[in-house]
């Protein structure tokens, strides 16, 4: 961290990696470390246009680089998406609560992610695979519109070889064609198929809003106790400082008080999944 916190520390793209149609992830090279804990965000600054905020996808225990796993909506994602290997950018933070991990030991852990909602999830699952005899087990539930939409491809087939950790992968609709061997249906129909210890077990969501609502409500419906569904939210910021005020939620900054809330402290806002 800069003394400073709204001056970023000067940074390389060192690689672009393609996922899908409208999602890259970026291997950021910062000139000194930035070291973040699973679940944090860091705000990117994209040179002549503005900054916006991504939690890390990489490893926590990588220190010499960052990555963002940028889904293209707007100016500086797609200003980004335009950029190569070379290009500089800014970073600062990291900022807010991440994954609350040492929670997790010794529980049955199971994470259920939507879209460019993995990012997080990535970080999270590779903090759990490097300390994985700490629970009891990992399940990574993950639902894309189609086959074409999921990232991480060549991670996947690492990932299925580790034992402990077991995965479901659901589309909303595939074609004939399409090579397909998980589930087709929204991703709570994968829940349907879980076999987990519920009260010894967390739940950890991260997507577009209308699949955490409705995996939220699912996973409540299955017994899930509030305090133990932790959700990562989105919320449109500026400061990223608590400063602001730009990114409330009832009582809380999502910058400052998340992006990692547990469903007990949020169940009660009314615009929750706005
Ligand atoms: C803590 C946090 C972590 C995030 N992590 C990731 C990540 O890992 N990968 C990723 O692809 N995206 C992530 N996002 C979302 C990302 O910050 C926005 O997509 C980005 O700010 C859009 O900027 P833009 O200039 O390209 O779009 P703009 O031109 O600003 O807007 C395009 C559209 O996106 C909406 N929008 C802008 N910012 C947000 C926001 N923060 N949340 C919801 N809608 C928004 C606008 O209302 C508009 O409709 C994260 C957001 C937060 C708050
Ligand atoms: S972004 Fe300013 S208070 Fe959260």
């Amino acid at each position: 961290m800069t003394n400073n916190p709204y001056l970023p520390v000067k940074s390389k793209i060192e690689k672009v990696i393609d996922e899908t149609a409208t999602i890259k992830t970026f291997v950021l090279r910062p000139e000194k470390p930035v070291t973040f804990e699973t679940g944090q965000f860091v705000q990117v600054t994209v040179p002549g246009i503005g900054e916006a905020p991504f939690t890390p996808s990489s490893s926590p225990y990588v220190k010499d680089t960052v990555e963002i796993t940028v889904m293209k909506v707007g100016r500086v994602t797609e200003k980004l998406h335009r950029s190569k290997a070379g290009d500089p950018v800014g970073i600062r933070g990291p900022y807010g609560k991440g994954y609350p991990v040492d929670k997790f030991f010794n529980k049955e852990v199971l994470i259920v992610g939507g879209g460019v909602g993995m990012a997080p999830l990535r970080s999270l699952l590779l903090t759990l695979i490097k300390q994985i005899d700490r629970f009891k087990k990992v399940i990574l539930c993950y639902g894309v519109k189609m086959p074409e939409d999921v990232v991480y491809k060549h991670l996947f087939p690492e990932w299925e070889k580790i034992q402990k950790l077991e995965i479901l992968r659901s589309v909303d609709r595939c074609s004939v064609e399409a090579r397909w061997d998980g589930t087709v249906g929204v991703v709570t129909c994968l829940l349907d198929n879980v076999k987990i210890n519920v009260p010894g077990s967390v739940a950890i969501v991260c997507g577009p809003p209308v699949m955490m609502k409705f995996t939220t409500l699912k996973l409540v419906e299955q017994g899930h106790r509030p305090e133990n569904i932790y959700l990562s939210m989105e919320r449109n910021m500026s400061c990223g400082l608590g400063k602001c005020g730009h990114c409330g939620i009832g009582p809380y900054f999502v910058c400052k008080d998340g992006p990692v809330f547990t469903y007990d402290q949020l169940k009660n806002e009314p615009d929750l999944w706005a």
